[in-house]
């Protein structure tokens, strides 16, 4: 009986020996959120839940009416290089940010006149890989997978050419090509540890990079 016992009991060992491996392999490969085939990115998929970090706004009535932006883009970070943000307040190798646009709907809602989302009109990236961007300025590149009539998304993505996105955010972008200056939870969280997960300070702008309209 004791013999069958200790047989028996070998059994959920070697499972949980066979599941830790398959935890380790798995936690390797979400190391990048990605994935690049043939020199083109495909979709991703799932970056709503990432971290979601500032939805930046340049509508047409403040520009003339012909904002080259129009639209709201909500921004998000993959998990990974959030915790690496976090941490040290730096992207990591292998970071991936998407924008997600959505065009302007309603303007007016039981609260006031404002501007409320409306669709989804588009999906760009962003991507910090030495491997795949040796040359390219920070190692950045540059993606879109909006169709002309932001209708349609497109399954894979070419990278443009860095002159094409990247003069902007290497002039005008606070850290690193990425306008954390415009996304309060990477400018509070930079290097904030546990703190930049939110609700740890009283003082709300505790971490917030200096306004603008005070330079
Ligand atoms: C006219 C300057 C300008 C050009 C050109 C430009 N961008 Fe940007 N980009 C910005 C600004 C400003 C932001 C942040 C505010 C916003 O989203 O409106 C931004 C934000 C982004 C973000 C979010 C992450 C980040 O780095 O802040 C992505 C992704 C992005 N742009 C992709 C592109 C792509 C793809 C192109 C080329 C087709 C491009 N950009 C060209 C100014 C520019």
């Amino acid at each position: 009986m004791r013999i069958r016992m200790s047989k028996l009991a070998r059994y959920p060992l070697a499972i949980a020996a066979g599941l830790l491996v398959q935890l380790t392999s798995t936690s390797v490969m979400a190391g990048e959120y990605y994935t690049i085939k043939d020199g083109e990115l495909q979709r991703p998929t799932g970056y709503r839940e990432w971290v979601y970090v500032g939805t930046p706004l340049t509508p047409n009535e403040l520009n003339d009416g012909k904002a080259a932006f129009p639209e709201f883009h909500n921004v998000y970070i993959d998990p990974e290089s959030w915790a690496h943000w976090k941490k040290t307040g730096e992207f990591r190798d292998g970071t991936i940010l998407m924008k997600e646009l959505i065009s302007v709907g309603t303007k007016t809602a039981v609260s006031g006149k404002g501007y409320f989302m409306g669709e989804f009109v588009g999906l760009e990236a962003t991507i910090k890989s030495k491997q795949h961007f040796r040359d390219e300025p920070g190692n950045w590149a540059y993606y879109s997978f909006s169709s002309k009539d932001h209708k349609t998304l497109s399954e894979t993505a070419k990278p443009f050419p860095a002159a094409a996105c990247n003069a902007c955010h290497a002039g005008a972008a606070k850290d690193d090509f990425v306008f954390t200056q415009f996304y309060p939870v990477l400018s509070a969280g930079k290097g904030a540890g546990e703190k930049a997960s939110g609700g740890f300070d009283a003082d709300l702008m505790n971490h917030y990079v200096e306004p603008q309209a005070k330079k």
